[in-house]
């Protein structure tokens, strides 16, 4: 088990109220309830450091933590950021314009954005809000993987079904497809395999 140190850092309310960009960062992006907040606590072993909720719409602000790993010989630090979810069942057209005017620009303009991680329910077929997210990042360059979360809630041959024929909707509209992920928080799986791509991902940040 990788040793992090995690601290929360801010909630900012606008991009301009955000943390300094000096450190490489990585966010958490995807529907409400899809399990973000989850994931950063199953990442950082700390259960209660991001605000989860059984009821969508946990997350409104932008919300860094700032983390290193103690036991490896580079001691400098990075940031995970917990994102608001995007478009649940329920959500009012003002909250997802809202959505838009505080992620949109953030995403887009966030210089020290390594990568962004859009998580998607891996019990569900692809659904149209991810697709169009993912073809909107593909549009403004935003690099990003794919996390497929709660893989626990389906038995393997359905889990594993439900990714092909993901993939093989999101080849309809991509060349090839972006990196992925599979995850469970409850399960505390595909823990190592993100850190491990965080850790390659990290030296290529530029001051
Ligand atoms: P918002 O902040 O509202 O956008 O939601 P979120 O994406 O941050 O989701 P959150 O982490 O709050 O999790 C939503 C619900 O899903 C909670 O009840 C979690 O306990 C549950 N959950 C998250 N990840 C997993 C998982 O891997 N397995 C299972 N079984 N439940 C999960
Ligand atoms: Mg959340």
């Amino acid at each position: 088990m990788i040793e992090i140190k995690a601290d929360f850092l801010k909630s900012s309310q606008t991009p301009k109220q955000c943390p300094p960009a000096n450190v490489p960062e990585y966010a958490f992006v995807g529907r409400s309830n899809v399990g973000k907040s989850s994931l950063i606590n199953m990442l950082t072993g700390r259960k209660n450091l991001a605000k989860t909720s059984g009821k969508p719409g946990k997350t409104r602000l932008i919300n860094h933590f700032e983390i290193s790993w103690p036991g490896k010989s580079d001691k400098s630090s990075w940031y995970l950021v917990d994102l608001p979810g995007y478009g649940y069942a329920r959500v009012s057209k003002k909250e997802r314009s809202e959505f838009q005017k505080l992620i949109y620009p953030y995403i887009r303009n966030r210089e020290n954005l390594m990568c962004l991680f859009v998580l998607i329910d891996s019990r569900h077929s692809p659904q149209q809000i991810d697709l169009e997210f993912m073809a909107y990042l593909g549009q403004n360059g935003v690099p990003f993987a794919m996390v497929f979360t709660k893989s626990d809630k389906s038995k393997p041959v359905a889990l594993e079904k439900n990714i092909e024929a993901y993939n093989e909707r999101m080849l309809q509209d991509w060349e090839e497809l972006p990196s992925q992920f599979l995850t469970s928080s409850a399960k505390i799986q595909g823990r190592d395999e993100i850190l491990a791509f965080i850790e390659e991902t990290n030296p290529l940040f530029k001051a």
